[in-house]
């Protein structure tokens, strides 16, 4: 095991700090070098070679310019430790291979003295009432202690004490022996659960060893790595995330993120602190929502705090707060001034001396007993001279009303900040467009002058208690003391100074995270929105939407792209646009079909935004990519006709390309749609096509539209139209491929895939208890990952089987319900198939009339949609039913009726070549001709069809129509 501080020459490397020191001072150095030197020194004497080196930096299968990205960050450790290449210190390069680190290293456990974790204030005066709402907190903490966890909600105005009544109360958490965990929400910037994501952040600095990070984070590691991707380059073996549909992968994510804080919880209890809920995004809420739902058996206390008067501006908020208040699943504590004992009392802990009543009356009416406001005045008024006399004691009579313009609290901020001098006030504005809480690290990168000097800005505020640091983040360094000091910093810039220092910052972070910039999309997408660099902001607000797409946050996505889309309209008409606001318009599509469903029509008006713009470009995988996001909404809009339209150009352009990736898209497309529209002969082949094109070293983009592995798919669906084109052994054949295939993939969205389609091949074989034993697990995986769509399919089969195996009640239950599910994803697809089994079932239980609803209904869908894959199959239904129905409102109850209908199907069954339906009708029809003395009629036709045959024996279709032939004297 590493140790935690290994010593070279002048320099350390401190492991929980995450840090290079030299002569005990930081050293600067980014991350990906960092972790380079970290490697090198563990291995000090060994040759690391350079495979090695980029599979534990970067991890497996990252594209990048794997030599120049090793070189920088040699080049920059190199640079960090004065070492020289020629004749090196440290860093030896042994040519082709690697690097050897040579120095003599010193390892060591001895901890450096850490500050405790801060909360968010700096140390203050000791706490002035509140006994009331500390004896609820405490009460909270105690429940949560033994089990009963509850979130507890803090409101009131800026300033009234909300964040002081936070940190009180983890004072006393931390006495007894309970876990914190801090996360802020910021007013500016809009990364996606950013209070989680900090939480996280200092979870994960907090623990030295890998192994033991590797304990903490157990199963969820891989989903939390979505909200901190340096995770991945810590724990480079950790596994990729699920790669599941959209719709599923949030609840996914949540239900990860919650069992991780139950895990941690539950091994000492915690205490979970969200500040400034009022400026929580939508997921960041949702989140919120989520865990509160399970704290009452967890030993986990949140405490919330926010702006009672922002609620409305913030519904989601509103909302979020209101349904668990209402649930008894919070409480809330709403903070109110300080009267005026109190308020003297405050006067007292800041002067150290007893101010007479008078005085604190007067502050008290100027205050509202506002703690913040007090504290302000008080240094406004000592700053001033103003408030002893000669011998240092308080004034008797102090009239505020003196100060030349009426005081409020920006007033007396705005006037204290004045009184710093310009090089500090000129930090400071840096350090407010930075944000609430700036590192030291980019406050040195936007601006002029040399750390030290930078340093003794940042103390000259940090005296007058404007700036505080927060230990052991090596990120976030220094906080204002409270935001009201930051927004009264940010409202004396004026508007183009704002925009340059925006730019500045945004520069900075470019600079210094050169090398893990997707950590800072977010921020890099808000700094440079603010700096009249549209150029970069649509860029990045780009970027930042698909990965907050990716993160399932969409309401954050969307309202990246509107502001990008906004942005975009400064660029000059061109090309550039055009490509730039197609690749916008592919995200927000992609983003709304993960929200509102695979066929929504806002997906299908973004995708169509884009379509007409590629008119405007020529770049063939963009276009394929519009066209291959339109045929998805298409084809779950069950409106085969465009469907198909676009499959035949994504063909021609595939082909164009030339480009396996593509090809094998197209083709897939093609034939699904094909397939759907009854078409198997032409849709196998295309399938076939797309299947010799698949490769599963080669992973298809996200980018593409479907979730399901494409070679599973070829194959599932190439089993399908083998089934139908009279090949039933093949067809279970290369079911059973699809599936060894997904097993091999071990990527659950696609195993249930595979799981349901051999359900439904063996389903179609009449193979019951496979059927149901494939659906079984099919459902498992579906209901422990949410997919409602093939839930809903496996559910509906499972109940066919059910009523074939003598249980009709409880079989046509679970289809009923396994329809609801269905319908829940809003899909337009599937309805004539899945209408089928609940027929049958009806058939079965000898409800005729029921029957006879669901077949009109698959009839309605084949007709409205031109869904005619199972045409046939529904019309030979019908005409068993009507057989069947003797006394029943329907006018369809003769056997001219069933005959007719059997005929119907015939027709259509060999209009599609589709041979096993064709047998399946031809034998209904061939009973009932016997029944009615036209038995050679029925030897012929049936003898017909059923030598076209050449294999599937043993199904039941083919035995029961070869003893009807014997039957029939054939
Ligand atoms: N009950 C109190 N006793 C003493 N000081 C307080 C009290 N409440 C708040 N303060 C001080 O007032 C300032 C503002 O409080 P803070 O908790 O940051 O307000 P909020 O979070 O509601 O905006 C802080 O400096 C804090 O230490
Ligand atoms: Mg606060």
């Amino acid at each position: 095991m590493p140790a935690n501080i290994c010593r070279f020459a002048e320099y350390e490397l401190d492991r929980s700090a995450y840090q290079l020191r030299r002569k005990g001072r930081p050293v600067q150095l980014e991350r990906i070098p960092l972790d380079l030197l970290f490697i090198l020194a563990d291995s000090h004497g060994q040759l690391v070679t350079r495979e090695e080196i980029l599979e534990r930096v970067w991890g497996k299968g990252v594209f990048l310019d794997t030599d120049n990205a090793i070189n920088t960050a040699v080049r920059k450790i190199r640079h960090a430790l004065d070492d020289d290449s020629d004749s090196p210190r440290f860093v030896v390069t042994v040519p082709t291979k690697g690097y050897r680190f040579v120095a003599e290293v010193h390892e060591t456990n001895h901890q450096p003295f850490h500050r405790g974790q801060k909360t968010v204030h700096s140390t203050k005066t000791s706490i002035v009432g509140r006994e009331r709402e500390l004896a609820e907190l405490h009460r909270g903490l105690d429940d949560a202690a033994s089990g009963r966890g509850r979130l507890l909600l803090i409101s009131g105005e800026p300033g009234i004490g909300k964040t002081r009544l936070a940190d009180e109360i983890a004072g006393v958490a931390e006495a007894k022996r309970v876990a914190l965990l801090v996360g802020h929400c910021s007013e500016e910037e809009a990364v996606p659960f950013l209070p989680f994501v900090e939480i996280l952040e200092r979870l994960v600095e907090s623990i030295r060893e890998p192994a033991e990070l590797r304990r903490k984070l157990g199963e969820e590691g891989s989903e939390l790595a979505r909200l901190l991707p340096k995770l991945r380059r810590i724990l480079p073996e950790l596994p990729p995330p699920l790669n599941l549909a959209p719709a599923q992968s949030r609840r996914h994510f949540f239900n990860s993120f919650c069992d991780f804080a139950a895990r941690i919880a539950s091994e000492q209890p915690t205490l979970m602190i969200l500040e400034d809920l009022h400026w929580a995004d939508d997921s960041t809420l949702s989140l919120l929502g989520h865990l509160t739902q399970r704290l009452s058996d967890m030993p986990l206390m949140v405490i919330g705090t926010y702006r009672d008067a922002d609620m409305n501006v913030t519904r989601g908020l509103a909302k979020t707060l209101e349904d668990s208040l209402r649930g008894r699943l919070a409480t809330r504590v709403k903070l109110k001034g300080l009267p005026p004992d109190e308020v003297a009392a405050m006067l007292e802990g800041l002067s150290g001396k007893s101010p007479p009543a008078s005085v604190a009356s007067e502050i008290h009416a100027e205050t509202d007993g506002n703690p913040f406001f007090v504290e302000e005045l008080f240094h406004h008024l000592e700053e001033e001279n103003r408030l002893y006399d000669s011998s240092g004691q308080f004034h008797s009579e102090l009239k505020i009303g003196e100060l030349e313009a009426p005081p409020s609290v920006r007033l007396v901020v705005a006037r204290r900040l004045a009184r710093l001098s310009s090089l500090t006030q000129k930090m400071l504005a840096t350090a407010a467009v930075i944000g609430r809480f700036f590192s030291f690290e980019i406050l040195q990168a936007s601006s002029e002058g040399d750390a030290d000097s930078i340093l003794e800005r940042v103390e000259e505020a940090e005296k007058a208690g404007l700036v505080f640091p927060v230990a052991e983040n090596p990120k976030v360094r220094f906080a204002f003391s409270h935001e009201l000091i930051r927004q009264a910093v940010i409202a004396g810039l004026s508007a183009a100074r704002r925009q340059r220092l925006h730019l500045e910052v945004a520069d900075a972070i470019e600079r210094t995270f050169s090398d893990s910039l997707q950590d800072y999309w977010g921020e890099l997408a808000f700094h440079y929105n603010r700096s009249g660099n549209a150029r970069k902001a649509v860029v990045y607000l780009g970027y930042a939407a698909a990965q907050a797409a990716q993160l399932a946050a969409h309401t954050q996505a969307a309202a990246y792209i509107d502001t990008a889309l906004e942005r975009l309209r400064d660029w000059p008409a061109g090309v550039d646009r055009a490509k730039q606001e197609i690749a916008l318009h592919l995200t927000s599509g992609r983003s709304l079909q993960a929200t509102i469903g695979q066929g929504a029509p806002e997906a299908e008006r973004a995708y169509t935004r884009a379509y007409d713009l590629c008119r405007e470009v020529e770049d063939a995988p963009q276009l394929f990519r519009v066209m291959s996001g339109l045929w998805g909404v298409y084809q779950v809009q069950a409106r085969f006709q465009a469907a198909s339209e676009l499959g035949v150009k994504l063909l021609a352009l595939a082909k164009r390309m030339q480009h396996p990736l593509f090809l094998l898209g197209a083709h897939e497309a093609l034939g699904t749609t094909l397939l759907w529209l009854g078409e198997f002969t032409s849709a196998r082949e295309h399938l076939e096509q797309g299947s010799a094109f698949y490769d599963p070293q080669k992973r298809r983009p996200e980018s593409f539209r479907a979730m399901q592995d494409p070679g599973v798919d070829c194959l599932s669906f190439t089993a399908l139209t083998l089934w139908h084109l009279g090949y039933p052994d093949q067809a279970l054949k290369k079911i059973g491929e699809a599936v060894a295939l997904a097993r091999k993939l071990a990527h659950p969205y696609t195993l249930a895939y595979a799981a349901v389609h051999a359900g439904v091949i063996q389903q179609l074989c009449r193979q019951v208890q496979a059927a149901r034993d494939s659906v079984e697990r099919a459902i498992e995986i579906c209901s422990k990952h949410g997919f409602p769509f093939f839930l809903g399919i496996g559910t509906i089969i499972r109940g066919w089987a059910l009523a074939h195996q003598g249980q009709e009640a409880e079989g046509t239950a679970q289809i009923l319900h396994g329809l609801d599910i269905y319908r829940t994803t809003g899909s337009g697809i599937n309805w004539p198939q899945l209408l089928l089994p609940l027929a049958e079932a009806y058939e079965l239980s000898g409800n005729a009339v029921e029957g006879l609803r669901a077949v009109e209904a698959a009839l309605a869908a084949v007709e409205k949609t031109g869904e005619r894959r199972d045409e046939a199959e529904v019309y030979r239904l019908k005409g068993v039913l009507a057989l069947r129905s003797k006394a029943s409102q329907y006018r369809i109850q003769s056997q001219s009726e069933a005959e007719e209908q059997f005929r119907k199907a015939i027709e259509v069954a060999r209009r599609q070549s589709s041979k096993s339906w064709e047998l399946r009708a031809t034998t209904s029809l061939a009973r009932l001709l016997a029944k009615q003395h036209e038995r050679d009629e029925a030897r012929v036709m049936l003898a017909e069809i059923y030598d076209c045959f050449s294999e599937g024996f043993d199904t039941l279709d083919l035995k029961e129509a070869k003893t009807l032939l014997d039957e029939l004297g054939g």
